[in-house]
């Protein structure tokens, strides 16, 4: 059975179309990101799943039965909001069983199931604090105690580690990666963030503008985007204008390269997507195939690395090397591009 499936759902506000024709299924123990620019539509997708938003049009299933018209009290779903929504003034405890008191469970179950819930997050221990004197983190945590505490066949969170600051965001990213695993969650995830979105998912839908505009395994994504779009969204890519010379070769401003995965027909104009890392940077001109020559523009120190944006013709192309590489502005260097890490998109 399909944990979650949505067809065709649509939705506009006024005469703005907010979701438009968006379709995607989530399988057993995934967790699936939407993952798109601010305004795209995740929040409004997110709602409609969880029935707090009455669609246009589409059809909502979760586990085969169809929810579309069901009040969202009556979906089995679990949901961790944003402002993670910690009632200040109540317990740890208190505020972990908050789902299971509305739902009258007997309270010796409640305090058993808050207690295995608070362990699952590493909060037990806490259950007497004020919701005030948890740090960010923690209630991030306890927010997604009281999402699990009722085991819902399926957990939404929308952007839950945005209030973070970066540290805590990273270390909550793994946490929460390790979570979904060991507790077998099946999720919807929504995040603007696309190393979040890279480092947790199963699966990603690039949203924009209302639609989905690519859908793939986080590697697929990255490695291969298929618009324009998606390449310029996800990480920092190279994009260099070009004309496809035949099946796996295109005609760039640096000459000609093979790229492995191109389809388009001789003379049609294309955008090739080139990866910083994919590039090699050589300081003497190598004997290999797949090389572009160019002057080394600037360099940035970044910490991890040092970025080098290399005038290659008209164009500039980035690469990263190693933080101790003796690179220089006004160096000349030979970059070594890999035919099969080369993308060639429609330029539209
Ligand atoms: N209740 C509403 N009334 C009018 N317009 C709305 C309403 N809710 C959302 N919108 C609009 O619909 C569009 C999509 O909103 P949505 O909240 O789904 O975006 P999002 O992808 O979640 O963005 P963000 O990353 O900023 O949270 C936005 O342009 C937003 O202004
Ligand atoms: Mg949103």
């Amino acid at each position: 059975m399909t944990p979650l499936a949505v067809a065709g759902l649509r939705k506009a506000f006024g005469d703005f179309q907010a979701v438009d024709e968006v379709g995607f299924e989530v399988r057993e123990g995934e967790l699936y990101t939407l993952l798109g620019p601010s305004g795209c539509g995740k929040t409004t997708t997110l709602r409609a799943v969880a029935g707090l938003e009455q669609p246009d049009a589409g059809r909502i299933t979760i586990d085969g039965v169809d929810v579309t018209a069901t009040p969202p009290h009556r979906r089995d779903i679990g949901m961790v909001f944003q402002s993670y929504g910690i009632w200040p003034h109540m317990t740890v405890f208190a505020n972990a069983a908050f789902p299971l008191q509305v739902a009258r469970v007997p309270k010796r179950e409640i305090a058993e199931r808050v207690e295995r819930a608070l362990a699952a997050v590493h909060l037990d221990g806490t259950e007497s604090r004020m919701g005030t004197q948890l740090s960010g983190g923690q209630q991030q945590r306890l927010a997604l105690a009281r999402a699990l505490v009722r085991r819902p066949k399926l957990l939404l969170l929308d952007e839950p580690l945005s209030n973070l600051d970066a540290k805590l965001r990273q270390a909550m990213r793994a946490e929460l990666s390790s979570l979904q695993k060991e507790l077998g969650i099946t999720a919807l995830y929504v995040t603007h963030d696309q190393a979040e979105a890279l480092s947790l998912s199963s699966r990603i839908a690039v949203m924009s503008a209302g639609r989905i505009v690519q859908e793939g395994s986080p590697r697929e994504i990255y490695q291969r985007p298929a618009s324009r779009f998606v390449a310029d969204f996800v990480g920092t890519t190279n994009l260099v204008p070009g004309t496809a010379v035949g099946e796996g070769r295109v005609r760039t401003g640096a000459g000609e390269l093979a790229a492995a995965s191109c389809r388009a027909p001789a003379g049609a104009r294309v955008l090739v997507a080139i990866r910083p890392e994919s590039l090699a940077l050589h300081r003497e001109e190598p004997a290999a195939e797949n090389v572009v020559a160019g002057e080394i523009d600037r360099i940035m120190f970044v910490g991890e690395c040092v970025e080098c944006h290399v005038r290659v013709g008209e164009d500039v192309w980035i690469t990263r090397q190693p933080p101790e590489s003796p690179v220089a502005a006004g160096d000349k260097v030979w970059l070594r591009v890999p035919a099969d890490a080369v993308s060639v998109l429609d330029p539209a």
